[in-house]
């Protein structure tokens, strides 16, 4: 029997009135149809949001919900050619909770829709173990390409590259958690 997932989607900007929201709010609208799986999200807008005794908090509430996750969907802008350094400081706070994981993305921006923070991310997560998707979703020039209510405005397109990343996603997470729970991971020093 397949196991129950989790699904963990991160935002990739802390920025106020972030364009991420729109595209986030997008796909958790489409994803509880796409995969049989609890959907929980992160948002590293919460890591600087308080004291440093909240900050404590946050990052613990934050490390059990990774800890808990299956796989990860980014959905993460690109800032100078790059990732968000809000992205960076998150994955940077942990390491075990991405450890052979699956992680996908869906990357919005300028005229590269992302594509170069994707990119620089696949070896960002590679050194903390995960495995990132060859599929990807992204929207270039996105802030043309949703409407006034935050729907793609060619949404047959998007849904059916969507659809396509969630499948691969969803194999690495279930094939990824049955290694992980019957498969001894010994690293060698
Ligand atoms: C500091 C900064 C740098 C940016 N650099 C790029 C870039 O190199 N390439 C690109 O396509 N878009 C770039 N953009 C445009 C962003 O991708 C776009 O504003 C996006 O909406 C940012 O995501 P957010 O609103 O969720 O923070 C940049 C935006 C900012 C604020």
């Amino acid at each position: 029997m397949k196991p129950r997932l989790t699904l963990a989607l991160i935002y990739g900007s802390a920025r106020d009135g972030r364009f991420c929201d729109t595209v986030a709010d997008w796909l958790l609208r489409h994803l509880p149809d796409m995969i049989e799986a609890d959907i929980l999200t992160v948002d590293p807008a919460h890591l600087n949001a308080g004291s440093s005794m909240a900050r404590t908090e946050v990052e613990r509430r934050i490390g059990r919900d990774l800890a808990r996750a299956d796989g990860f969907l980014v959905v993460t802008p690109e800032y100078n050619h790059g990732y968000p350094a809000a992205l960076k400081e998150l994955i940077d706070c942990y390491q075990k909770p991405w450890s052979a994981k699956p992680v996908a993305f869906v990357s919005y921006g300028g005229v590269s829709g992302g594509l170069r923070a994707v990119e620089q991310l696949r070896q960002v997560f590679a050194e903390v173990g995960a495995a990132t998707t060859r599929e990807t979703v992204s929207f270039a020039n996105a802030w043309e390409q949703f409407d006034a209510e935050g729907n793609p405005r060619a949404p047959e397109d998007v849904l059916r590259r969507l659809r396509a990343l969630v499948v691969q996603l969803d194999w690495w997470m279930t094939t990824l958690k049955h290694g992980r729970d019957t498969v001894v991971f010994r690293e060698v020093a």
